[in-house]
């Protein structure tokens, strides 16, 4: 694997940059009217802007050059054509077939993926039909009024988010939970308001070893158990979602009670696959379809069309320079749009867990920084939580803007005092306010002149600040299989052009090997093993306040 940074590419963006950094988007907007048309790309219903970044034309050919030097083209092959391009693993990605709309099999191994994920798609359909209709009933033949998700990381993440920005697609006489903490009080106050015999849990995991996971789905087995009574009952009541049918037969779950997926479904990218049930429950089997179609859309986009045209690629490139040209450090995701108020959350796991990576696939140190901080909230709260620090703070923060035109809950002028909030904030990131402004706008007010000077360094905006826009019709499920499917390639680029390999995650083991290892010193009485001291005094405080 050679060094992305020495690529001829990435030594001519270092003189690119140079070039820049005596000019402003300002300016270049002002000297190029036709800006927007040219650094804008639409998709079905969706127009990515990205002219608010500090590029030229000459910035996104040498960008291309880069994508060409590490031979993008090739891996984007490699991971369609179910290579195993996780080589840490020893496996394949992918999560394409999942949505693959076509009539194309999909090979892996030699042998066509695609019965087996349209035969779990239809078990989905049709399971979620006899939930939804009140065919499925409960031990005591209630219908079923309450769905519990139990899962953790991508087994929660991607449902969860999903349930909640199609919630105007969901059925009404279903509810939708997700218990992923093993923190007990999640799982405590979801059961207070549940009724054991019309609730249905499903237990997802792809390991079916997750300590969480298996700990809340044991403690919801016994407050079931506790109310039913009979093991028996607990076939109506538990659902699981793995690929491990071993340990699910363990658990207590009849396997014709199991919906499979496999190894080459990486757990963040898995929401497509039966890890989506919660969401089929919820909004029924053709509006998830529909999901996996604008999925399918992006998929059949992000492998055919050219660089400069290939969103979820300039998407990666562009954050790319402003990471590894600008120095930016994080990337905010800014959905304008409540219903994707899980998004950002959603996306954390997607990239950092995926990308946040330091050394090559072949083992090599990286040379420069890869997965950025990924973080944001809905505006317009954010704008009066930190936006002051975007604006006006020492650090650069890209920012991703997403927004709906169209409102589910069209009322009076919400919707266009939304988009014009949307609106602004990317346009007073990019101009910014110079101090003449500043000072134009303070005599305005009738301000004394001691009094501008005092304050004019205050309301000083740089500007200059980088952001894409995304806006389309409506959140409808398509639409947000598109965005999704756009993101994860995103990352999938973004790990291409840094060389590693963004399907393993190996950084979460050491954490998770330690909290067993701790587990049985927070006995009464039980020996403190070795630790740092810090670690032992805290094991202490811990023992003294539980006794
Ligand atoms: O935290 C690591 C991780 O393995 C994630 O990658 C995964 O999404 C999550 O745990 C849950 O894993 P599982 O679905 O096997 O319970």
């Amino acid at each position: 694997m050679s060094d992305t940074t020495r690529l001829p590419a990435w030594q001519a963006l270092i003189e690119n940059h140079r070039h820049l950094k005596t000019t402003t988007m300002r300016e270049l907007f002002s000297t190029d009217p036709q800006r927007f048309k040219g650094f804008s790309l639409q998709l079905d219903d969706l127009l990515f802007d990205f002219s608010k970044n500090l590029i030229t034309e000459k910035t996104i050919n040498l960008l291309g050059e880069l994508a060409d030097q590490v031979g993008l083209r090739k891996r984007i092959n490699a991971l369609f054509a179910g290579e195993k391009i996780n080589n840490t693993e020893g496996r394949a990605a992918l999560h394409t077939a999942l949505r693959n709309r076509g009539n194309e099999p999909v090979a892996l191994n030699g042998q066509d993926v695609m019965p087996q994920v349209k035969r779990v798609l239809q078990q989905m359909g049709d399971f979620s039909q006899q939930v939804r209709s009140g065919k499925w009933r409960g031990y005591n033949g209630q219908q079923i009024t309450d769905v519990i998700n139990i899962g953790i990381g991508g087994s929660d993440l991607g449902p969860l988010m999903v349930t909640e920005a199609l919630k105007p697609y969901a059925c009404s006489k279903l509810r939708s939970h997700f218990i992923s903490n093993v923190d007990a009080s999640q799982l405590c106050e979801v059961l207070k308001r549940l009724d054991p015999e019309t609730s249905l849990f499903l237990i997802a995991s792809k390991t079916f070893t997750t300590q969480e996971t298996l700990t809340n789905a044991h403690s919801a087995r016994s407050w079931f158990l506790s109310h039913a009574k009979d093991e028996q009952h607990i076939a109506r009541h538990f659902v699981a979602i793995s690929t491990n049918r071993e340990l699910v037969t363990d658990f207590g779950i009849d396997p014709a009670n199991m919906f499979e997926f496999w190894e080459w479904v990486g757990g963040r990218y898995s929401l497509w696959s039966a890890i989506g049930l919660s969401i089929v429950l919820a909004i029924g089997i053709e509006k998830f379809e529909e999901l996996l179609e604008g999925a399918h859309l992006v998929d059949e986009h992000f492998r055919s069309t050219p660089w400069a045209e290939n969103i979820p690629v300039m998407m990666g490139l562009l954050g790319l320079w402003n990471s590894n040209f600008l120095g930016a450090e994080s990337q905010a995701i800014l959905p304008y749009d409540q219903y994707l108020h899980r998004f950002p959350a959603y996306l954390q796991q997607a990239d950092m867990e995926s990308n946040g990576k330091r050394v090559t696939m072949d083992g090599e140190a990286v040379n420069c920084s890869t997965g950025p901080i990924i973080w944001g909230e809905p505006g317009t709260n954010g704008q009066h939580a930190f936006y002051q620090l975007i604006h006006q703070g020492t650090r650069l923060i890209p920012c991703d803007f997403l927004a709906a035109v169209k409102s589910h809950n069209p009322l009076g002028e919400h919707q266009e005092i939304l988009l014009s909030n949307f609106l602004a904030q990317s346009e007073a990131l990019m101009m910014g306010r110079t101090a003449d402004e500043a000072r134009q706008e303070m005599c305005d007010a009738e301000l004394s002149p001691e009094e501008i000077e005092r304050l004019v360094a205050h309301k000083v905006f740089p500007g200059n600040r980088p952001s894409n826009s995304f806006l389309y019709r409506k959140l409808d499920p398509k639409t947000l299989g598109m965005l999704i499917a756009l993101y994860e390639h995103k990352i999938f680029v973004q790990a291409s052009l840094w060389g590693i390999n963004p399907f393993d995650q190996w950084g979460v083991e050491l954490g998770k090997q330690l909290a067993k290892k701790i587990l049985p010193e927070l006995a009464p009485g039980a020996a403190i093993g070795e630790h740092d001291s810090s670690t032992c005094g805290l094991i202490e405080r811990i023992r003294k306040f539980q006794s």
